[in-house]
């Protein structure tokens, strides 16, 4: 059904209270087609790193499932992440090398899209290419187009506030969540 409600988890790639990505997803709702709605991922942060032997000896953590838990429910993933050294986040990527070692994987058959922000010129935009690739690995379906990549950041949003204020950005955010939302439907058919 076309207006049938789409739930998207979004997982956010910064962990900082000040974040311009965290910023970001917060906007999503005001941006959206009605019949998208946005859910917060469970805390990765605090997920140990990952090392078979403790997941063969230990099992998997609780947190580590409640994130995968989450995933599996949604109808959509859509990242907002910065990029760090020209890639994804270091701890984001470990959350996502838990996914993918397990049972039932997550990820698989989701439909994704990617947002990211950061104060230079390339706005994140090396992380969104890494981030394809690996969860591509994972069998995700990519969205690819329009993209949202939010450079110059700290002109972007307000200061005090951290809320979005540039009209551009805002364009770009609805035409991609117009498309988004066809995209799930072509995926998921619902
Ligand atoms: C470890 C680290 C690496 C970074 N590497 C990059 C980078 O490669 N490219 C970039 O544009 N910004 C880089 N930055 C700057 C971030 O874009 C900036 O700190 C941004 O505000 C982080 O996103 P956030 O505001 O959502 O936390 C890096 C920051 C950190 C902490």
């Amino acid at each position: 059904m076309a207006d049938e409600n789409l739930d998207v988890l979004v997982i956010c790639g910064s962990l900082r209270k000040g974040s311009y990505n965290a910023a970001l997803a917060r906007s999503l709702p005001r941006f959206a087609p009605p019949a998208i709605k946005f859910r917060d991922a469970p805390p990765w942060g605090g997920f140990p790193l990952y090392n078979a032997d403790v997941h063969n000896a230990s099992g998997v953590p609780a947190d580590v499932n409640a994130l995968a838990d989450a995933i599996r429910a949604a109808d959509a993933i859509m990242f907002v992440s910065p990029e760090y050294n020209w890639s994804i986040p270091g701890g984001l990527k470990n959350a996502i090398d838990w996914m993918s070692r397990l049972k039932e994987q997550p990820f698989n058959g989701k439909p994704v899209a990617v947002q990211s922000a950061a104060p230079g010129l390339l706005g994140g935009s090396r992380m969104q290419y890494h981030l394809r690739q690996s969860l591509t690995a994972l069998d995700v379906f990519w969205f690819g187009r329009p993209e949202v990549i939010v450079n110059l950041a700290a002109k972007k949003f307000d200061e005090k506030t951290l809320e979005l204020t540039d009209q551009t950005t805002m364009d770009m955010i609805k035409l991609q969540l117009e498309a988004f939302e066809k995209f799930i439907r072509k995926v998921s058919g619902k």
